[in-house]
């Protein structure tokens, strides 16, 4: 069978989705003015169930938003979170953008990449199972004051090396899950997938742990030595009106 150039290609797992998700999606669809807006979260629901966007995917999307497959297609192609193959049981996204590259994030990428013997967007072991590991180059975490950055499951390890790189990976293979050095404790792809959703199972579990590093708050800090504010937010806002709900 030919391929077509330029048309993505999603992998036909036969799965069928449960009642239980079908609840969870009718769930986060209604917290949105309209419904194609919940499509985003919807496919992390999805990649929660598989570990990436199949083809079934794609179809549970397009017919609980009554979108058409097209539509979701164009959306899961666009933004790299979603994946079009199965993750490992975590995803090692390693920056690679200017400033973290500069300060040793090549040479983390190459030291991770040479022990699990893949490349980008590649799997160490069968995805889904213990230890397995999907590898990404990512563009700017959003963490510079702390780089070289890398995120297991978009978790941050702040000011890494080549060696704590290399240790942290070790430790997910062997199945320890080492803390992050902020934000929430490190759980799976799948189930972050499914807090990206906006499903959360234990979320006081989940909001544990310091949100920010004093480096990033440095600049609230000079603010308030130099006695600086941001003009006061008005009491009441007027919103357009919004069209009927599809
Ligand atoms: S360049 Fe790596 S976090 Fe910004």
């Amino acid at each position: 069978m030919s391929t077509r150039i330029g048309v993505p290609e999603f992998v036909d797992t036969g799965w069928v989705f449960s009642p239980a998700t079908h609840a969870e999606a009718t769930e986060i669809i209604g917290r949105y003015p309209q419904s194609r807006s919940a499509l985003l979260p919807l496919l992390h629901l999805v990649q929660s169930v598989e570990g990436f966007v199949s083809r079934p995917g794609i179809a549970f999307c397009a017919r609980v938003l009554d979108l058409t497959e097209a539509e979701v297609a164009a959306v899961a192609t666009f933004y790299t979170m979603y994946k079009r193959s199965p993750c490992g049981q975590h995803l090692v996204s390693v920056c690679t953008n200017a400033l973290c590259a500069a300060l040793g994030g090549d040479a983390i990428y190459a030291t991770v990449s040479a022990h699990l013997g893949v490349g980008h967007e590649e799997t160490a072991g069968e995805p889904g199972t213990p230890g397995s590991i999907t590898l990404e180059h990512a563009e700017c975490l959003a963490a510079c004051d702390m780089a070289p950055v890398l995120q297991v499951n978009y978790e941050y390890y702040d000011n890494q090396t080549p060696d704590a790189a290399l240790d942290l990976v070790l430790a997910l293979q062997a199945g320890v899950k080492p803390p992050p050095t902020r934000g929430a404790p490190l759980t799976d792809f799948r189930s972050v997938e499914r807090e990206i959703a906006g499903v959360y199972d234990d979320l006081a579990a989940r909001v544990e742990g310091p949100s920010a590093a004093p480096s990033t708050l440095r600049g609230v800090t000079l603010a308030e030595h130099t006695d600086q504010r941001a003009p006061a937010m008005p009491d009441t806002v007027t919103f357009p009106d919004l069209p009927p709900k599809k």
